[in-house]
């Protein structure tokens, strides 16, 4: 059995990145309280100004960050790699927002609504949170599959270059400030192979022999983890877009059960997480900062009766990261506050 620990006595750390930073704002105005904050050696010393609360970076360090309750680990798979499972031998919970766990089994791999009975259940502290992606994906599904009963699925994904942190971003800054047009290698620290500037990037992470990259191979295998759906059918193709905030995703979604197109209507409209769009097409900027993920252009598909084809739009580092990973922590502390 799980031991519930309250929001306080809270630690970033990343605290100076993309998701760090998106989660300090979260917290700071949900709770009013004060987190610790941990960055490597480049930012340590560094002051953070926010709502009238001035906040020291500090250096990370493994004695002090055994004390909180909640870990929130914001950095990279690499630290991760090092010291998720260290830190985790002490009281308190750590919660791992990199890839490094998404395919370890004694590892539960969490979004709250979904599956937070059992990761509660398994009694563990060292919890992962998804890819941001397959976050915005199963909050759009899983109000369906709970009545209609998931078939098949394919998806494409459009995502921004803040999903590859402040590098992705500065790489889209420097490239579009650049004269020349059209660029034909990418900024020198880019984290692409191909300028991202007035470009589209076929591929996200490193292709496998079979021809799938990193990115769909994931998606597909947390999706089908954390639904419960083994062996579900489904096809997932990720693209780099020059935009620098918000993932969107074209959805294909075959069904057992018959429907009819209100009806999804009325499931897509129940979800309190899901903001339904009738008349207009969510787009990535009208997302920026909203605590939900936007749906549209629902329509029924040409391939079979009881298919359906959709768009979503979110803002990946709220909606698809920091929300989530307070919806966990939220979820092992057994209060209910602004998580998802
Ligand atoms: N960006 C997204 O949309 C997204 C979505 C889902 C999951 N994630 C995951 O979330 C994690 C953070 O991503 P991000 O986009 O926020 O990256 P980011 O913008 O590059 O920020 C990385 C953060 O990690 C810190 N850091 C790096 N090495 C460290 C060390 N040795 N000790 C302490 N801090 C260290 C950096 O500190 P300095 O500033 O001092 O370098 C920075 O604060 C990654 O694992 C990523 O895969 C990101």
């Amino acid at each position: 059995m799980h031991h519930p620990l309250s929001i306080e006595n809270v630690a970033i750390v990343g605290a100076t990145g993309t998701i760090g930073q998106t989660f300090l704002e979260l917290y700071l105005n949900t709770t009013g309280k004060i987190p610790t904050l941990y960055g490597s050696q480049r930012s340590a010393g560094r002051k953070i100004f926010i709502r009238g609360h001035e906040m020291e970076i500090l250096p990370f360090d493994e004695n002090m960050a055994r004390n909180h309750h909640y870990l929130l680990l914001f950095t990279g798979a690499n630290f991760s790699s090092v010291w998720a499972q260290k830190l985790a031998k002490n009281n308190g919970y750590v919660i791992d927002c990199s890839g490094f766990f998404r395919n370890a089994r004694n590892v539960p791999m969490v979004i709250p609504k979904i599956n937070g009975a059992a990761a509660l259940e398994s009694g563990k502290n060292l919890i992962c949170s998804p890819n941001c992606c397959t976050v915005l994906l199963l909050h759009s599904l899983w109000p369906l599959h709970g009545t209609l009963c998931l078939k098949k699925l394919f998806v494409s994904t459009y995502q921004s270059v803040s999903g590859s942190g402040k590098m992705g971003v500065a790489a889209l800054q420097e490239e579009l400030a650049q004269p020349s047009y059209p660029l034909l290698v990418p900024s020198m620290n880019s984290p692409y192979s191909y300028p991202i500037a007035h470009n589209v990037i076929g591929a996200i992470g490193a292709v496998n022999a079979g021809g799938h990259s990193e990115e769909e191979t994931n998606i597909r295998t947390e999706s089908r983890r954390i639904m419960g759906l083994a062996c579900l059918p489904m096809d997932v193709c990720c693209v780099r877009v020059p935009i620098a905030h918000g993932h969107s995703m074209a959805v294909g979604a075959f069904f057992k059960k018959n429907f009819s197109l209100e009806e999804i209507r009325e499931l897509f409209t129940q979800s309190s997480l899901l903001k339904f769009c009738e008349e207009t097409i969510p787009t990535p900027i009208q997302s920026l900062q909203s605590p939900l993920c936007s749906v549209g252009r629902l329509r029924r598909s040409f391939l079979h009766k009881r298919a359906i084809n959709f768009w979503i739009t979110a803002d990946q580092r709220l909606f698809g990261t920091a929300l989530n990973a307070f919806g966990i922590m939220e979820l092992f502390a057994g209060e209910k506050i602004g998580g998802t």
